[in-house]
């Protein structure tokens, strides 16, 4: 069985990758734990507890973490994700209670108890990482493996020209990931948009489902469908982190993936966040490979799994 630690800054989209963890029978979450980012942590604890219980399968432990970027401001987006991160419907008031609030200790120690067995799906700014990597390079180490929705990918950024949200937020954190020796592989933003985003006909078809959590899903991310016909004027949702628990979780969706050398832009402001993909494609590589980028998918197969996980 596969060991699974999630990282997540739980908004409406992180909700339908939990959904999808939660309702595998190949993996154990051996914890939830989460991060600032979309909204505030103490609101993302609560979005994931929420999870939990409406998902309604295993209970896995939640234990939240930093409240804060590295070095940066908090910002957060509650203008595409709602108020409370998940559609400001006034959907989210857990029973459940999280286990505690120690992520960067648990991730050591579960990682410490069972070496080179972990893998981290990271569908938030990676603060929780980082920190757990600057106290303990050589326990890091011996993580299998991250999956992480975050940079542009080939693409351009979604908070600045050059900036995808998850980096933006805390690029020193994602700079200190990238220097880890931890093996990575990167589900940027570029194949979550386009025919990955789930279109009219699909978000209706889940809105009228008898399924509840399908429901559940759509109407979490009311706020965000809104925002997408605002934004790219197109009847649309794209769903960033449930592409990267799919990549994570369903290998052969994956058609093209390249090594790289990533970089992350810190210094300069107007790049900030930036994550520059060098394949060496055009002779001057200077640095190793340090993570393996995803360049297509098959958005279709993607899709008609996701939708059927909801519906069934
Ligand atoms: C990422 O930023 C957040 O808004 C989403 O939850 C996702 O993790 C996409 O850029
Ligand atoms: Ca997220």
């Amino acid at each position: 069985m596969r060991k699974f630690i999630i990282d997540t800054d739980t908004g409406s989209d992180d909700a339908i990758a939990l959904i999808m963890a939660l309702k595998s029978k190949e993996i154990n979450i051996e914890a939830i734990t989460t991060v600032c980012g979309n909204i505030t942590l103490e609101q993302a604890t609560l979005n994931a507890l929420m999870t939990i219980e409406v998902t309604d399968t295993v209970k896995p432990p939640v234990f939240s973490g930093s409240s804060k970027p590295l070095k940066r401001k908090l910002e957060t987006a509650e203008g595409v994700h709602g108020q409370d991160g998940m559609g400001g419907k006034g959907l989210i008031h857990p029973t459940l209670k999280k286990t505690g609030s120690n992520a960067v200790e648990k991730i050591l120690s579960i990682v410490e108890e069972n070496p080179g067995e972990i893998e981290i799906i990271t569908i938030g700014p990676v603060t929780n990482l980082a920190q757990a990597i600057l106290e303990a390079p050589e326990t890091m180490k011996k993580v299998k493996h991250i999956y992480s929705m975050a940079t542009g990918g080939f693409g351009p950024g979604n908070v600045t020209p050059v900036a995808e949200f998850n980096v933006y937020v805390d690029a020193e954190a994602f700079d200190i990931m990238l220097r880890s020796d931890i093996p990575i592989t990167i589900a940027g933003f570029d194949i979550c948009i386009g025919d990955a985003a789930f279109n009219e006909d699909e978000i209706n078809f889940l809105r009228s489902s008898e399924s509840s959590l399908a429901r559940f899903a759509m109407d979490i991310n009311s706020q965000k469908i809104e925002w997408n016909i605002k934004t790219y004027n197109r009847y649309a949702v794209n769903l960033p982190d449930p592409v990267a628990m799919a990549v994570a979780l369903w290998d052969d969706i994956v058609i093209e993936k390249v090594e790289a050398h990533c970089h992350t832009c810190i210094k300069e402001e107007a790049a900030y966040g930036q994550v520059i993909v060098d394949t060496g494609k055009f002779g001057n590589k200077t640095e190793d490979f340090n993570a393996v980028v995803i360049k297509s998918i098959d958005a279709d197969l993607y899709k008609k799994r996701l939708i059927k996980l909801l519906v069934d």
